[in-house]
């Protein structure tokens, strides 16, 4: 019997070129991956896998409604959007934190409603409900650290890797949200005809990263 293929939606850019060379090392090369072109699909027929490079805020999309069968997303994606997915592992990789963040000195002393600018709106929401803090949410789609310092807003919450964007920007983290890394997700559905094989990938990773960890 033939393997049915499995499609893998990887995020583009550096986190996804990461993601492919832990899937490589569990056994699922696709060698054309890494041709230098600007190609969105390969695959590699004698594996029976389907790569799709997608943009790392659209894989749990392509995931959700089953065009892919698994994928790569960040937590910070799968908290703003919760998608209808199977969050299988977390890959370790991608490692950052969702943080407030403003001027050092800045105290909120709760005497007016807080404006934070941000590209998650429903994580934002629900880390100021659970303190009961009124807030005015400004959606922007990028450079959140402009915000404060023209005086758009009070704080921003946004991901904060190195830190030196903000500290560039003489701003600092001034709370943490939550945690984030890259996660393997599943389609729900396509989980039911293809489970053993994502079950055999799912090992195959953990192991390897158990094997970096305990190095
Ligand atoms: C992200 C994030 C911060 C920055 C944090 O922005 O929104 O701006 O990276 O990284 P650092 O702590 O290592 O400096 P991204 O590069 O995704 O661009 P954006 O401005 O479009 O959000």
């Amino acid at each position: 019997m033939t393997m049915e293929t499995l499609n893998i939606a990887l995020p583009k850019g550096r986190l996804g070129e990461k993601v492919y060379e832990l899937f490589q090392a569990a056994g699922y090369d696709c060698p054309a991956l890494l041709e230098p072109n600007r190609k969105l699909i390969f695959e590699n027929e004698a594996a029976a896998v389907r790569y799709f490079w997608a943009k790392p805020s659209d894989v749990a999309i392509y995931v959700e409604r089953g065009a892919a069968d698994i994928g790569v997303a960040g937590k910070d994606i799968l908290m703003e959007y919760t998608p209808d997915v199977y969050e299988l592992l977390d890959l370790g990789l991608g490692r950052c934190r969702m943080c407030v963040a403003g001027f050092a000195g800045f105290r909120d002393d709760g005497a007016r409603t807080l404006r934070v600018a941000t590209k998650f709106p429903n994580i934002t929401r629900d880390y100021y409900a659970a303190q009961s803090r009124p807030i005015d949410i400004i959606h922007l789609n990028g450079s959140i650290e402009l915000a404060p310092i023209v005086g758009l807003s009070d704080v921003i919450v946004d991901i904060v890797e190195t830190g030196k964007t903000l500290l560039e920007n003489g701003l600092a983290p001034l709370a943490e949200v939550a945690p984030i890394s890259a996660r393997l997700i599943a389609n729900k559905a396509r989980f039911k005809f293809v489970g053993e094989r994502i079950d055999t990938l799912c090992r195959r990773i953990a192991a390897i990263r158990e094997q970096e960890c305990s190095k």
